[in-house]
């Protein structure tokens, strides 16, 4: 393995955060929908791309595009080598101790499936207890059900409060001498709750218990340091980091990567191939079988420099500023009902309006060029916890302003006019 020297993934800026001029890097959002101007509050389920992340993707395809690994000519070498500094770029802006402690995946979907399938086939038995939250989106639920189908391990759930916040005594009450691994999302995609990560991992490490976290909100709004932490494993996506769609990343601490199996069989993640037995190369190629996302990868690197020029700090500043403006404004609106109220959260608003249905809410709001998300956020378990069918939900980017915000809440006023 080797190893990295330093880290760029602080901020040292002290300028000001220049929503407006971020604005002008973001092609998009300068159009109209039905003759309204774009407020894009939909970042929670994919971001919007910088002019930068769009051009290092169109320059990969028009001047240097080749599959990576394999080939011996000129362009295979650049792609190889363009694909393969973006790995130590994810590394520098997550504070691996390495760039091998990191794989790309499609997704982080992918991310949470391929520690399933291998770390969790490999060490979970049948009795061995995973603990997740009640906020957990689908993808950080479903590849553990599955294990609890083919292995019989047992899921244990911690309880959030009405208020969605997590705390710290009822995640304690669940670690036993059965947990085997603790596996929780660090920001809820409804509530925009933060766990107490680092909290969280000491308490399991203390048992011996490896923590994976599910960080691709978290890592959106906050960036992450995982050797601070000290995490096991970290899951995040490109495209809500305003990459493209296609990618995700998977961290491990190398050791534990090292301890793994296979996750699927084909090229590159071979040593050798006969037909009496095959080997396997070290973590990360190990994990990266057939023709990776490289387009995806390249776009991803240029993103991940983006949020690291403008400051993972800054970015942080400028969203919690909407996050308190929107929470007041949104608290002014008669018979709107906020789910998702910890004290520590990122700027996601997931609500119902008295006395009418969400998905009708969320048209209006389209009409009014007002994009949210409305429906069950690949989280039915949550929805059920709150006791609703569903929600409008409102999630807020590095580009958002204030101006958002009074559009936001102007739509709503007026689908409560029309609906109620
Ligand atoms: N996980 C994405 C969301 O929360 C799709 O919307």
């Amino acid at each position: 393995m080797s190893k990295l020297v330093n880290s760029s993934a602080g901020d040292n800026s002290t300028a000001a955060f220049d929503v407006e001029r971020v604005r002008r890097d973001f092609p998009i959002l300068s159009q109209e929908i039905y003759g309204k101007p774009l407020v894009f509050l939909d970042s929670g389920a994919s971001a919007q791309k910088p002019r930068v992340v769009i051009d290092a993707v169109r320059e990969c395809y028009e001047t240097y595009y080749s599959n990576v690994h394999r080939g011996a000519h000129y362009l295979s070498q650049r792609s190889t080598d363009a694909y393969e500094e973006v790995r130590t770029t994810v590394a520098k802006f997550i504070n691996a101790g390495s760039e091998d402690e990191v794989i790309f995946t499609s997704s982080v979907t992918e991310s949470l499936n391929l520690v399933a399938a291998t770390w969790g086939r490999k060490f979970l038995n049948a009795g061995d207890e995973v603990i997740v939250t009640e906020m957990e989106h689908h993808a950080n639920i479903v590849p553990w059900q599955m294990l609890e189908q083919e292995k019989g391990i047992v899921l244990k759930v911690v309880p959030i409060t009405d208020r969605g916040e997590f705390l710290i005594e009822n995640f304690e009450r669940l670690l036993s001498d059965r947990t085997r691994l603790v596996a929780i999302t660090e920001c809820s995609n409804v509530l925009g709750t933060m766990v107490p990560v680092k909290k969280v991992i000491q308490l399991a490490h203390e048992k011996g218990v490896p923590v994976l976290l599910d960080g691709a909100q978290g890592v959106v709004h906050h960036g992450v340091d995982v050797q601070d932490l000290d995490v096991d494993f970290y899951a995040f996506t490109g495209h809500k980091l305003y990459g493209p769609s296609g990618v995700g990343v998977l961290y491990g601490k190398w050791d534990i990567l090292n301890s793994m199996p296979p996750y699927q069989g084909g090229g590159d993640m071979i040593e050798r191939v006969s037909f009496k037995g095959t080997t396997f190369k070290e973590p990360p190629h190990r994990f990266e079988a057939g023709t990776p996302p490289i387009a995806q990868v390249i776009g991803l690197g240029a993103a991940i420099k983006y949020v690291s020029e403008l400051g993972m700090d800054r970015i942080s500043a400028h969203e919690q500023g909407l996050l308190a403006y929107a929470t007041e404004r949104l608290k002014t609106i008669e018979g709107l009902k906020l789910y998702g109220e910890a004290a520590d959260k990122a700027a996601i608003f997931s609500f119902v309006v008295d006395g009418t249905h969400p998905f009708d809410v969320a048209a209006i709001l389209d009409r009014a060029g007002v994009a949210v998300r409305v429906g069950q956020h690949c989280a039915e378990p949550l929805m059920d916890r709150l006791g609703i069918e569903g929600a409008v939900r409102a999630s807020f980017g590095l580009y958002n302003n204030r101006a958002d915000v009074d559009a936001l809440v102007q739509a709503i006023e007026k689908a409560k006019g029309m609906l109620t």
